[in-house]
């Protein structure tokens, strides 16, 4: 059996030169520190806070010199300027194009496939599609505005399915931008005009009062492929 630690008062010690050991007076025994005073707490020397300055403001000077503004070209090794400049659209037909592609990988993909080439028996083909090649784009844009329902013949193959309405989701930039991708896919071997804003404006201002009804392909037959 040990006995418990004795508990001492703040400041108390032993008094280990007695015979026995016993506690004298605590905190009171303690001979008393002089109060600290002004003149002893340490200040911090004027021209280390200035040298810091300085070396905060030549680090800014020099990041703003050399950063190149962040431009990844200084940042991502193994860059080369031609590379980014082979990213970079070349003209408002290319700009076009890559915000087609996008506008198809999100809106279209699901049901015409990245390659173009649809689902036998559900989801007609866009890639040689004589609807989608068409010498004007009179009738495909109103298929993406308002959708399209009923028999349709694509290539030679039947479908009879439902394609839904984008007039709300899509602007006239998006639908334009879309379709000249479609119409234009080199991957596809198309080679069709471009489609304008001008155009989609027009059409969905023509069929404004159409609301939400889809075509049917016979309905858009009886429409000039262009004007
Ligand atoms: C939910 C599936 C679905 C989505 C998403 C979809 N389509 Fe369709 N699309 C169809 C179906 C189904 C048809 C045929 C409808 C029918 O049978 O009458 C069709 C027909 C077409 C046609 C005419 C026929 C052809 O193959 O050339 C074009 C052009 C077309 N879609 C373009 C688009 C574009 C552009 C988008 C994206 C903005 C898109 N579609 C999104 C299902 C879809």
């Amino acid at each position: 059996m040990t006995s418990p630690e004795p508990i001492y008062p703040p400041g108390a010690r032993l008094d280990t030169a007695a015979p026995q050991t016993r506690i004298l007076g605590g905190a009171a025994a303690i001979a008393e520190l002089p109060e600290p005073s002004v003149s002893d707490t340490f200040q911090t020397p004027m021209w280390l806070v200035a040298l810091l300055g300085l070396i905060l403001y030549w680090g800014m000077v020099y990041l703003d010199q050399n950063s190149g503004e962040f431009h990844p070209l200084v940042f991502n090794q193994g860059e080369r300027l031609p590379d980014v400049e082979a990213r970079v659209p070349k003209s408002d037909a290319e700009a076009l194009a890559v915000k087609g592609r996008r506008i198809y990988g999100t809106y279209c993909v699901a049901c015409h496939q990245p390659n173009g080439r649809g689902t036998p028996g559900q989801f007609p083909p866009l890639v040689e599609s004589e609807w989608a090649l068409a010498s004007g784009p009179n009738r495909i844009i109103r298929i993406v505005l308002n959708g399209l329902q009923g028999p349709i013949t694509v290539k030679g193959q039947d479908f009879n399915n439902t394609m839904l309405p984008w007039r709300d989701q899509l602007t006239d930039d998006d639908i334009a931008a879309v379709l000249s991708f479609v119409r234009g896919n080199k991957e596809w071997g198309h080679s069709a005009t471009p489609v304008t804003p001008a155009q989609v404006k027009a059409i969905r201002a023509a069929t404004e009062s159409r609301g939400a009804t889809s075509w049917s392909p016979a309905e858009l037959l009886g429409i000039p492929e262009k004007d």
